[in-house]
């Protein structure tokens, strides 16, 4: 089976074919193509919506022709094309699924609408054998959850954040830092070559009960300690820097295993049969959090499933690959299907407390 998937929900134009061959035949991915859009992005620190949706536009058409082209298929031997439909930035979600509805009307091929964050969750079994349930952290730049991941379409989540996501944390304290934008992969870098222990940041909600997270105090407190450190010219000295980079990741990592310690303790509970911790999105690229949540995972017996760096950050493959595994159960779309700024992964959930909860 072979699947077309397309991402255009944030800053990156994906395009992917994926199969559903067996793992140990290495062929599940024949292309992943994603053109991340920075550079039009980085003068503002930031994406910007308008921007994200023109540059969609611009790119989607040959992203496509260049997947199926590695993929070396034509687009008869595809069984779907799918598409991710929210949720997202709408301008560019829209590009994404008005592409992908018209190939699927033009080839008469079943259109598959898929949420962006169950392309995040399913990813693992993309590249891994990983059966239902397993617990997910699925930290990105717009969400900070934890889930168990019952089967496709069926998700219980144990928490959320009441504020801003990891990843919002990671590039807003890059930005203050004068890091550059994206923050995560900045952070790491100087992180590497700073002394995490230099500055106490606080760890917001850690011991606390549930799973919640919150992070815009660290911001808070990362830019006074960046004042306090800095010299009267305004400049820090490259130690502090480092240092601030690094304190801030140790705080983000502590607050992450801290909520997930909580969610083992409750996913093991309430499903005994559950055999693995999983982690996904753009922040679960960064390496010193994989080390952490990996270590977390053995003292709780479970497998430790962490996608590639690559498949991590947002693709085209995540959105094919869920594409399939609902196709397979016969979850297809109509062309009537209307793109969702906002789209929890469950219905079911309580809102969070607090403002700027993205699902
Ligand atoms: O999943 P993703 O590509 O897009 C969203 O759906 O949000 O995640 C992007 C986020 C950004 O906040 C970025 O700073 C963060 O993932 N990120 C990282 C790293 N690489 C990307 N955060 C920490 N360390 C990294 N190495
Ligand atoms: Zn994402």
């Amino acid at each position: 089976m072979l699947m077309l998937g397309i991402e255009t929900s944030c800053d990156e134009t994906a395009a992917a074919v994926v199969s559903d061959d067996d793992l140990a035949a290495g062929k599940r991915l024949r292309a992943n193509v994603v053109l991340s859009q920075l550079a039009e992005h980085r003068p503002y620190g930031g994406v910007v919506p308008e921007i994200a949706a023109r540059a969609h536009l611009d790119h989607l058409d040959g992203l496509i022709a260049r997947a199926m082209d590695e993929a070396g298929v034509g687009f008869d031997e595809l069984d779907g094309v799918a598409a991710t439909g929210g949720p997202g930035l709408i301008g560019g979600v829209i590009v994404g699924v008005m592409e992908a509805k018209a190939s699927a009307l033009a080839r008469n091929l079943p259109f598959i609408a898929v949420n962006h964050l169950e392309g995040h969750a399913l990813t693992a079994r993309l590249v891994a054998d990983v059966a239902f349930p397993y617990l997910l952290l699925l930290v990105s730049g717009g969400h900070c959850q934890l889930l168990i991941v019952e089967g496709v379409g069926r998700y219980r989540r144990l928490g959320t954040t009441i504020d801003d996501a990891a990843g919002e944390a990671f590039d807003k304290g890059a930005k203050l830092l004068g890091l550059g934008y994206p923050g995560g992969p900045a952070i790491e870098r100087a992180a590497a070559q700073g002394d995490p222990a230099r500055f106490p940041l606080p760890r917001p909600m850690l011991g606390r009960p549930g799973c919640d997270f919150s992070f815009s105090g660290l911001k808070t407190a990362l830019r006074q300690a960046a004042e306090a450190a800095a010299g009267t010219d305004g400049y820090l000295a490259a130690a502090d820097a480092t240092g601030l980079a690094a304190s801030l990741q140790a705080a983000i990592g502590d607050c992450l295993v801290d909520r997930t310690a909580h969610a083992i303790r409750a996913f093991q509970a309430s499903h005994p049969a559950g055999r693995a911790l999983v982690v996904a999105g753009g922040v679960a690229a960064n390496n010193a959090l994989r080390g952490r949540l990996a270590e977390l995972a053995v003292s709780a017996d479970l497998d430790f499933i962490a996608p590639p760096v690559g498949l991590c950050t947002d693709n085209g493959a995540m959105i094919a690959w869920a594409g399939l595994e609902r196709f397979r159960l016969g979850l297809v779309d109509g062309l009537d299907f209307a793109p969702r700024p906002r789209w929890p992964l469950d219905p079911h959930a309580a809102p969070a407390i607090g403002a700027g909860v993205k699902a």
